[in-house]
């Protein structure tokens, strides 16, 4: 493994304390930006292209540190298309979590935070009445005469008012695994201006996140079915105990997982790897999310394994109508499931375009590196990276192109300016001086 030396900067306490003085100053502001209370208006947003699910604009997400700024991620730009999925690839720290974390709202505040940019998401949710209650979609007959249901209680008895007749309640259509439904209604929000109040209509329901290591996510002290009932119980309005778990043990089931009655009553650590991997897939399901982040999903387990758990993720997605955005250092799973490609280098993006345009026609020195360094049977992640040299010190970031210590192709231009994204193909672009304007034109 390339040996990454960080150049080191000796501060003075004085200036230890300048730099914390002015990033407390900048931190205070968006903490108070992201606690306040704001009418919709000033999250809704527009989409560039109607087809895309998720517009990310210019992100910049930072880390306040006491050593100075960490621009983890620095200016950057890509979309998602509703039913595709989109692939992130890089070498570790170059940003692909800052950028999930970002999208999720899920950042270590108060020092992490996104700092300037948009992320316009297309949001489906419940219309809601003037109380804000979601509007039921009602099960009438086909005269249009409203349906009644008795209403039980936990044992399965029918519960009454105080004279005696049985307690009803007009039906709900419900979906396929038993759940209510509600009308709802399209919306585009930009994330980067929401409260992080209201990120609770996303999170975990139209966008869903799966990690590399389940058990960060899951609880230990609660059993599986605990946890996924929670999930219908938190988004769902109206369902109850029963239809929660009706609905977490098809999830299970779902997810090819052969007992579900049996994993439901488990606890985390009675399941493998593998398994709770599985479970992690399924609670992401529940919630019936548009997007699906995937932050290196396989990376923890073995082949076998991966492959399954991959072969799942493209399944659901087609059930879904979903998107993906996954995350890996790993170029053959994006080869294999994406349909666009991100590629990140040092907190921006060097090159982006269709996964045939990245594989048969890689334009930045360092994708065309990436693609020559054949991957080992040792399982390290950073042996897929074996360019020579290091990637320049997140805190003090060159003007220059960031690449160019390592880079076999510098001309002139390179001791000049970053260089700007060039776009070579409706969906390929390229940050490269060797592909600037003038020189193509
Ligand atoms: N809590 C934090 N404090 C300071 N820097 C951080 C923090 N989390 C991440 N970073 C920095 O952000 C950069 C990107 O990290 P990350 O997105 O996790 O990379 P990866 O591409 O491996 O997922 C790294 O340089 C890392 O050092
Ligand atoms: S801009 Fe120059 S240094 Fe950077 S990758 Fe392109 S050729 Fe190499
Ligand atoms: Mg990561």
């Amino acid at each position: 493994m390339a040996e990454k030396k960080k150049s080191r900067h000796y501060l003075s306490g004085k200036e230890v304390r300048a730099i914390v003085r002015e990033n407390n100053k900048i931190v205070r502001a968006l903490e108070k930006k992201k606690r306040r209370k704001a009418p919709e208006s000033e999250f809704l947003a527009t989409l560039k292209d109607e087809k895309n699910i998720l517009e990310v604009e210019d992100l910049h997400t930072y880390f306040f540190t006491e050593q100075g700024i960490v621009k983890a991620v620095n200016g950057v730009s890509f979309d998602i298309p509703q039913g595709a999925t989109v692939g992130v690839v890089g070498e570790s720290g170059c940003g692909k979590s800052v950028t999930s974390m970002s999208i999720m709202q899920l950042l270590q505040g108060p020092y992490g935070q996104i700092y300037s940019g948009s992320i316009r998401f297309k949001s489906y949710d419940f219309k809601r009445d003037e109380a804000g209650k979601p509007i039921p979609v009602w099960d009438d007959d086909e005269a249009g005469n409203p349906q009644y249901d008795e209403i039980k209680d936990k044992k399965g008895n029918v519960k009454h008012n105080k004279d005696g007749t049985p307690m009803t309640e007009r039906r709900q259509k419900r979906d396929a695994y038993g759940t209510r439904i509600f009308e709802m209604e399209e919306k585009v929000f930009d994330i980067a201006q929401m409260p992080i109040k209201e990120m609770y209509r996303l999170r975990g329901r139209q966008i869903a996140m799966i990690f590399q290591e389940p058990m960060t996510s899951l609880n230990p002290v609660f059993t599986i079915g605990n946890q996924l009932d929670e999930v219908t119980l938190l988004h769902f309005p109206g369902a109850t105990k029963e239809d929660a778990k009706r609905r977490s043990i098809e999830m299970l089931d779902l997810v090819g997982i052969a007992m579900p009655e049996r994993v439901y009553k488990s606890y985390p650590h009675e399941l493998s790897g593998g398994m709770r991997q599985r479970v992690m897939i399924s609670m992401a399901l529940a919630g019936d999310p548009r997007l699906i982040i995937a932050d290196e999903p396989t990376t923890a387990l073995d082949v076998t394994i991966q492959a399954q758990i991959l072969d799942l993720l493209r399944d659901l997605k087609d059930r879904i109508h979903g998107s993906i955005l996954l995350i890996t250092h790993d170029l053959g799973i994006i080869a294999e499931m994406a349909d666009y490609v991100v590629v990140m280098y040092a907190g921006r993006i060097i090159e982006r375009g269709t996964v045939s345009e990245i594989f048969h026609h890689p334009m930045h020195p360092y994708t065309i590196g990436l693609q020559k360094s054949k991957p080992t049977m040792d399982s390290d992640s950073d042996t897929l990276f074996n360019i020579p040299g290091n990637v320049p010190n997140p805190i003090d970031m060159p003007d220059y192109c960031y690449f160019r210590e390592r880079c076999g192709g510098c001309i002139k231009k390179c001791f000049g300016d970053y260089p700007e994204m060039v776009q070579v193909s409706p969906t390929h672009f390229v940050a490269c001086h060797l592909y600037d304007k003038e020189k193509s034109e």
